[in-house]
């Protein structure tokens, strides 16, 4: 890597560039300002769809065709280094090369089931994620860039699922007649989730340690495929994925109503998840990526990125009734819970300053998956010859 020649611009990292919402975020990014943006990633998710056995629906192309995709429609300024963030000593070298003034880390081991497969893959994905953000945190410090902006998405998971309605960010806890703001604790239910609380905690230690500023954006299930950079040229496309380990719970079900297999709700399904649009969370990342050093965080602020909460039954009512308008036939079926979890809980979220951050939110859950619908629509046949992958059975024989 050579040390690029820096002028008065300030680059702007963008992790797991490579990613569902990190590419998209990139492109965003890169949109909106002269800066030099450089995306960082290993390709790890690529290779972790296929060993599951599956595909992404939309049609990836490769990082050097995306590269030339987004130059030739006029943003020139990306770029993409391949490399592992859980190695110190490439992490040290990009932030010494880049020394950018925004980071936003999207980069991580994503899937809750994932996960939960086996002690190995619990391991590799707390390993992956603790120690990739706190090469991060540590690697500006020790590189003296205390004044650059760590954006982190995190997941509303960190709130597991309590009775009452969920703060955006901390909470006061009252004990023996005194009260404190304390940080919302972990209540996380998956090996992955508990990897984002951890982070939430390392985040913080690190705004308060090394004076970082810090946005820990608590992002909700995202669901939908499109956002305005996509849909300019096909090369420029992010993944979709409808496998049980990596596409999450929207995607998935608009899959199995193309593919003709019925709708799997895990048990009575009533209970309420946290959602937001990819197009909306893309949009909350790039304005926290290019707000005014003068309006960033002193310390740490947190974002809960959630536009709505729903049912999975409704989820999975809606995403039918989608369907069927494009005349497909769609059934639900309920199977039984593979997962510990509160049937139905009725999450509330509280979102204020996150749709402050954004304006007015941009697509709604019907819009947002008459995207996802074309997509796999027109890919029928790739997601019919995958429809083994809808099921948790490839990787736990
Ligand atoms: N998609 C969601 O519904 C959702 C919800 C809440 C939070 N999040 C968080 O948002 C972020 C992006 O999620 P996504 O859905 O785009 O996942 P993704 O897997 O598509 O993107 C993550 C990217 O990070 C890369 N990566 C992973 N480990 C790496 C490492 N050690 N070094 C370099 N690159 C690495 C992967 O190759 C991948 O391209 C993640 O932090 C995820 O936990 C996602």
């Amino acid at each position: 890597m050579k040390p690029c020649e820096h002028d008065e611009l300030m680059t702007i990292l963008v992790t797991g560039a490579d990613g569902y919402v990190g590419w998209p975020t990139a492109l965003r990014i890169a949109d909106r300002t002269d800066e030099r943006v450089v995306g960082v990633d290993n390709l790890a998710r690529r290779e972790w769809v296929e060993r599951v056995g599956s595909v992404s629906a939309a049609p990836i192309a490769s990082p050097d065709e995306r590269l030339a995709a987004a130059a030739e429609t006029g943003r020139g300024n990306l770029s993409l280094v391949e490399g592992d963030l859980v190695d110190r000593a490439f992490v040290d070298e990009v932030l010494a090369v880049h020394e950018p003034g925004t980071v936003v880390h999207a980069a991580a081991q994503p899937s809750a089931p994932y996960s939960q497969i086996n002690g190995e893959r619990a391991n590799d994905t707390q390993h992956n994620n603790l120690q990739s953000t706190r090469n991060l945190l540590f690697g500006l410090h020790e590189a003296g860039l205390s004044d650059t902006h760590v954006i982190e998405t995190t997941t509303t998971g960190v709130y597991g699922a309590p009775e009452f309605p969920i703060p955006e960010g901390g909470a006061t806890m009252k004990n023996q007649g005194e009260r404190d703001e304390v940080p919302f604790p972990a209540m996380s239910g998956s090996w992955y989730h508990t990897t984002k609380s951890f982070d939430a905690a390392n985040l913080r230690l690190a705004s308060k340690q090394f004076g970082l500023p810090v946005s820990d954006v608590r992002t909700a299930i995202v669901y939908g495929n499109e956002t305005e950079e996509t849909r300019q040229d096909d090369r420029l496309a992010t993944r979709l994925d409808f496998d049980y380990y990596f596409g999450t719970v929207a995607n998935r079900f608009c899959a199995q109503v193309v593919a003709g297999y019925p709708v799997t709700v895990y048990g009575r399904g009533e209970q309420r998840k946290p959602f937001v649009s990819l197009e909306d969370a893309v949009e909350g990342l790039a304005r926290l990526a290019l707000s005014d050093p003068a309006d960033r965080p002193a310390d740490l602020t947190v974002y809960n990125q959630v536009t709505r909460a729903i049912s999975i039954v409704e989820i999975a009512e809606t995403i039918a009734s989608v369907g069927s308008e494009s005349g497909l036939d769609a059934s639900i079926e309920h199977f039984e819970n593979p997962r510990e979890e509160d049937e139905t809980h009725q999450m509330e979220i509280e979102n204020a300053r996150y749709i402050e951050l954004i304006g007015d939110q941009r697509v709604d859950f019907e819009a947002g998956m008459g995207d996802v619908f074309d997509v796999f629509t027109a890919r029928s046949d790739v997601i019919e010859a995958h429809e083994d992958c809808f099921l948790p059975n490839v990787l736990e024989e």
